[in-house]
């Protein structure tokens, strides 16, 4: 065991806003099994001290909110040199900005919720799904991570800017990729077709659907998915695809197909604004379709708007 001090990202902030303190410590409960109800502030810098085996250092390395780990050394902090090696360089995900973009944290800390409440023995053999995805942040932080990703989006313009984002980056970075573009069901297909990118690098992938999320089962051609994650649309910013404000009514109609999409014991990790749709009614959806809603919850304040707060499903066998 160890004795070490988190330093929180100044970044959490712009993620979380006046709540990173509580949504770190929900984060970070996942992880180490059990609340830290303590923080400590220095100048303007706020430290969680916990106690650790040395194995899972790596693993808190890649929290969304950590920005430094310190041994604790008698009152003093040792910076410790643990890096997470990351498949992809971090332009990938927070290169691009553009109308709608989810935060980069808050993605990966979606991410990281779900690896913390499913079991894998290589990182490798994951698959994650966006099924509404936008110009693809959750899949290339997949990526990062070295697993094979899918996505669904309705916008006609997110394929076009995806490949130019993903041809960018490789350019800058002399990235070694595959990128290619096709036809859902290929020429034989007699189904209605549905346009796709794809893009391969270090053993890890994306594709990118376009088409509505409502024909997932089709879209997917009912291949099933070890994690789902998704922001879903805010109702303010962000249309579903029959422009109401409330995505609840689309969330009924995808419902079903997500949960046939997802293997079973797998998890689907949701952020939605918790005005609309309450968190209750959210849940409510799901669990008609065999998904239960696991303890977890991460609610902070972005707007007068929208609170955001995140809800972690489990796919009963
Ligand atoms: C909050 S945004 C996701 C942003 C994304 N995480 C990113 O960083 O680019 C929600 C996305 O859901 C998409 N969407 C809404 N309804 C959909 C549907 N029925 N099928 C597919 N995509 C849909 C919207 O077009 C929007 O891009």
């Amino acid at each position: 065991m160890k004795s070490v001090s988190l330093l929180i990202s100044p970044r959490a902030k712009n993620a979380y806003f006046n709540d990173y303190i509580d949504v770190a410590k929900a984060e970070l409960a996942g992880l180490i099994g059990q609340q830290v109800d303590q923080h400590r502030t220095v100048a303007a810098m706020d430290f969680f001290d916990i106690e650790i085996d040395d194995a899972q250092l790596p693993l808190l390395a890649s929290l969304s909110f950590v920005y430094g780990i310190f041994e604790r050394h008698e009152n003093k902090l040792i910076p410790m040199p643990v890096d997470v090696s990351y498949g992809l360089h971090e332009d990938f995900v927070f290169g691009a900005k553009f109308k709608g973009k989810t935060n980069e944290l808050l993605t990966q800390m979606l991410i990281n919720v779900g690896l913390q409440n499913i079991s894998y023995k290589s990182i490798a053999d994951v698959k994650l799904l966006d099924p509404m995805c936008g110009r693809a942040t959750t899949l290339l932080w997949g990526m990062r991570y070295g697993m094979k990703t899918k996505g669904i989006e309705q916008d006609v313009k997110a394929l076009g800017d995806i490949r130019q984002n993903v041809k960018k980056w490789c350019k800058v970075h002399r990235q070694k990729h595959q990128f290619s573009e096709g036809l859902i069901g290929g020429k034989t297909s007699k189904k209605k077709k549905a346009k796709f990118v794809e893009f391969t690098a270090n053993n890890a992938s994306m594709r990118v659907i376009e088409g509505d999320s409502t024909d997932a089962r089709n879209l997917l051609e009912g291949q099933k998915f070890d994690l789902m994650v998704s922001d879903l649309p805010y109702g303010v910013q962000h249309f579903t695809s029959n422009k109401t404000r409330n995505p609840l009514a689309v969330l009924e109609a995808c419902a079903s197909d997500w949960s046939e999409s997802l293997r079973p014991d797998g998890v689907m990790v949701l952020s939605f604004n918790s005005y609309i749709p309450k968190r209750r009614e959210l849940i409510g959806v799901f669990e008609d379709f065999g998904l239960q809603a696991l303890d977890f919850s991460a609610p902070h304040r972005m707007s007068e708007s929208i609170v955001r707060d995140v809800v972690v499903f489990r796919k009963i066998k």
